[in-house]
């Protein structure tokens, strides 16, 4: 059973496996994504029914743009499709949509829209939706890096005072906390570019499931294996065993 005392305060999420959901039934893999928007649809409502605060969902990855055209095509058309049909389910049920990537690599149709999405919901005071598109951990740190190297060029900061706290604010996740799991379906198991600095003491689960299936059910398996596990940060258990 799941402990609903023990909610983890944000999730991060790669959905992995439409494709092959789609292969299995011998259609075109857009068809794969267009059934994992359901699964997006049940993953927030879940969090909005047992509390998890912020849910972060890796939608489109940097490396995502070497697909075939016509999928990427597809693939940014059903973002802004189901975003622009949802919004107002989401705006009823209080929920704050974020992005965080390089947006700026998207066509002026879908930036507008997002933007309008963002806008539209940003006094919401409940579940923050962050969708991570054209992301990669590794962009968003070189970005980090040289908004702090103007600073020091500027000598707006010395570089004796850069330490993990200032660093964390140039981040595009800094206003919030990082999350305590993370999910890839699809039994991959890696974290392909994803959140590498926010992951450092993160729990890693790894269902089979393909995202398409993934289901409330499976949502509340990962939590009651995440509550399963001790998280010590360096500690020793006899600590952790002290401070509760
Ligand atoms: C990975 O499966 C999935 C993606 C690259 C896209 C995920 C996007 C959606 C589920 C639509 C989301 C909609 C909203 C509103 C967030 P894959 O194509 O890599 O699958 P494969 O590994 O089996 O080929």
């Amino acid at each position: 059973m799941m402990n609903n005392l023990k909610i983890p305060e944000h999730v991060a999420i790669i959905m992995d496996g439409n494709g092959r959901w789609a292969k299995k039934l011998g259609l075109n893999r857009v068809f794969g994504h267009k059934n994992g928007v359901k699964a997006v649809r049940e993953a927030v409502e879940f969090c909005g029914e047992t509390g998890i605060k912020y849910l972060t969902l890796y939608a489109f990855s940097t490396e995502n743009w070497n697909r075939p055209q016509s999928e990427i095509e597809a693939l940014t058309n059903l973002l802004v499709e189901t975003i622009v049909k949802e919004v107002p389910e989401l705006h009823k049920n209080n929920v704050r949509l974020k992005t965080i990537g390089e947006i700026s690599s998207f066509t002026e149709n879908v930036r507008q829209k997002l933007n309008q999405a963002i806008e539209f919901t940003s006094k919401n005071t409940g579940l923050v939706l962050t969708l991570a598109l054209s992301y990669s951990s590794r962009w968003e740190i070189i970005e980090a890096v040289k908004q702090i190297a103007r600073k020091v060029a500027n000598k707006e900061i010395t570089p004796e005072s850069i330490n993990e706290n200032i660093f964390e604010q140039y981040l595009t996740t800094s206003d919030m906390p990082n999350p305590e799991l993370i999910i890839r379906t699809s039994g991959e198991q890696r974290l392909s570019n994803f959140l590498l600095w926010q992951a450092a003491y993160s729990e890693f689960y790894f269902p089979s499931v393909l995202w398409p299936d993934f289901s409330k059910k499976d949502f509340a398996e990962a939590i009651e294996e995440f509550q399963k596990r001790e998280r010590r940060f360096g500690k020793t258990g006899e600590q952790i065993k002290q401070e509760l």
